[in-house]
Formats: structure tokens, sequence, C-alpha cells
């Protein structure tokens, strides 16, 4: 491993005022997000769309890395440059998804297990001669009736660490993300207890398969009650549960935590990440985000798949980067959400 390559990259990826984009909804997840919005969904439809986000401008700004899916990182936009050179032009580093999904867990109804293990390392070797410098898997864990179970923790973990390691041996820095999904009607005192456990058995795995942690970001989802949950937390809560949870269990030598936004919207996700950003001071890994959907929501929609409205769809993606950005830092605001109409 070269370790001063990685522990260079996990740096580079969580400077002051920038996080990640994900970009790398897999053909299933990014099929439902489009039929949402009435979008078909095909090889070009997906370029199309991708390339709208990639060329928004400014967003080296705000935007440290992009996690893409297989098929868009042998991609070209219309004016026939790679999508990673697309990114390397606006001063952003390319990561790439190597999981290859989740399947049932066996012997465990209602849990997920994370696949794409076997032939890792030659994938790999093919994403760094493309020009990918990052990677990201993720696995998930339920919480419901007597679930998550040890197997579910303790198989995910291992596969995350073994990722991990195979990702660090190739040069490439590992995004290890264990997501605690918000499924379900649980309260946060009890997504911060399963996600303790969670983050407690990675970290045990990684040490275990030898990980080298400073060339390594982890992508946890924020501490917060289910989204059925009759109880729902104050913004200031997530905060103070996500914080108190991640100083338990994360190792200080990890240098970032990026989060993911799972489901909640660009304005809850961005006014979540500050509070933790204006109530904490020296905390011992820079936090940001690698999201998704607050991130893509609104411009996915205003998209449509109509070339037209592409300006539109642009306009309001910077805008969500540039709040993202200034969460990083404790210095978003709600009335900061009129900007972008002015
Ligand atoms: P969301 O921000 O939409 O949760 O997606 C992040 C992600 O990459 C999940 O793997």
């Amino acid at each position: 491993m070269d370790v001063e390559q990685v522990e260079r990259t996990a740096k580079e990826l969580v400077p002051p005022g920038k996080g990640l984009l994900a970009a790398d909804e897999s053909f299933g997840t990014i099929g439902k997000r489009f039929e949402a919005v009435g979008i078909e969904a095909n090889e070009e439809t997906r370029r199309q769309y991708r390339e709208m986000l990639l060329t928004t401008e400014e967003i080296g700004e705000y935007i440290s890395g992009v996690i893409l899916f297989d098929e868009t990182i042998r991609q070209s936009t219309s004016d026939g440059k790679t999508m990673i050179e697309v990114l390397q032009e606006q001063g952003i580093i390319p990561g790439i998804k190597v999981d290859r999904s989740t399947v049932d867990l066996p012997l465990a109804p209602g849990e997920k297990y994370t696949q794409g293990l076997d032939g890792l390392r030659e994938r790999l070797e093919e994403y760094v001669e493309m020009g990918a410098r990052f990677t990201k898997w993720r696995a998930v864990i339920t919480i419901g009736d007597g679930i998550p179970t040890v197997k579910c923790v303790e198989s995910n973990a291992r596969a995350l660490a073994l990722y991990a390691a195979f990702s660090q041996e190739a040069g490439l820095v590992p995004v290890v993300e264990p997501e605690v999904v918000i499924d379900g009607d649980h309260s946060i005192e009890h997504s911060f207890e399963v996600n303790e456990w969670a983050l407690r058995s990675t970290y045990t795995a990684m040490y275990e398969q030898g990980v080298h942690l400073e060339g390594t970001l982890l992508k946890p989802n924020f501490v917060i009650n289910g989204k059925d949950a009759s109880e729902q937390a104050s913004v200031e809560d997530v905060a103070r549960y996500t914080i108190e949870c991640f100083k338990r269990s994360v190792p200080a030598a990890v240098p970032g935590i990026v989060l993911l936004s799972g489901g909640q919207s660009g304005e809850d996700a961005t006014a979540h990440l500050n509070a933790m950003k204006s109530m904490y001071d020296n905390l011992p890994w820079e936090v940001s985000f690698s999201w998704a959907r607050a991130l893509q929501g609104r411009p996915m929609e205003i998209w449509g798949g109509e070339e037209q409205n592409v300006p539109e769809a642009q306009k309001v993606f910077q805008h969500r980067a540039r709040m993202a950005s200034a969460a990083t830092t404790g210095d978003y605001s709600r009335e900061m959400e009129q900007e972008q109409a002015a």
C-alpha cells in the first residue's frame, strides 16, 4: 500500500467548505428515481442527466469529489469528453462505487448483505487506469422487530473491512458506508444504539484487516428517529446524538466523516450538518457531506429529461451544492435558500 498516497487523497477529499456528490445510483435506484418524476431510464437518459450535473459551472468550489457508477465512468459528454475529464477540469476528484448492491442475507429475514468482493482486485485495477482515486461500498442495516442481528452487523462489517483493504492495496481511498437506514418507527435513542454498534463493529473489523485508517473516510447516516416515528427529533438533537455517537465509535485517526442524506430533503440535511458545525468546535475529524438525494432531488425534477430545462436544473443544483458547502463551516441559514431566486 502507498500510505502517503491514500493519506493525501483522503485529506484532499475533505478540505474546508467541500464535500462529495454521490452520483453512483445503480440501474435499479436511478430507475426508481427517474420513474417518480416521469423520466424514462435508459443508457442515454442516464448519460444526459449525469452530464447535466457534472458540467454545472462552479461546482468545483463546493464539491471535492464525485462518486460515479460503472456505466457513467465509461461515458462521455455530448461534446466528446469523458466524464472523468469533465471532473478533472473542475478540480474534482473522481471516485467509483465498487459494491455490487445488496442481496437478502441468508437465514436472516428482513436483512441485507452487500456483495462484490469476488473479482474486486481486477475491477479496481481497471478503475485506477481510468483515473479513479477513491471508492465507495455501502452496507445496509435495517432497524425493526428483532433486527439488526449480530449476523447482519458482523458480516457487513467484515465485507466493508475487506473492501477497504482491497481499495488501499490499489492506492484508492475507501469511503466506508455502513448505513443504518431511516425506514421504520424507531426512536433517536434506538438509532444511537444501533449506530454505535455498527460503527464499533466496522472499526474492529478494519483493525483486524489491517486497514490504514488515516487513508479512509467514513460515510455514515445522521443519527435520527425512524421516518415513521411518532416523535420527530429537533435539529439540535439530531446534531448532538450524531456527533456524540461518532465520538464514541469513530477513531480520531480517520480524517473525515462525510454524512449521507438518507432520504432527507436538501434543506433538512443541510440544517442538520450546519447544526453540528455550529454546536461543536475542534472535532478530531473533518465533518462534511456525501449526498445523492439532498443535492439531486430538485434538479432531477426540474430537468425532467428535457434539454431546455438544463440551465434551470443546473442553477438549482449549484445552489444546493453552495448551501451544503456553507453548512460544512456552520455558515448556513434557512434565509439563504432565497438567494437562488435573486
Ligand atoms: P443519499 O445522500 O441519497 O442517502 O445517497 C448517498 C449514497 O451514496 C448512498 O449510498
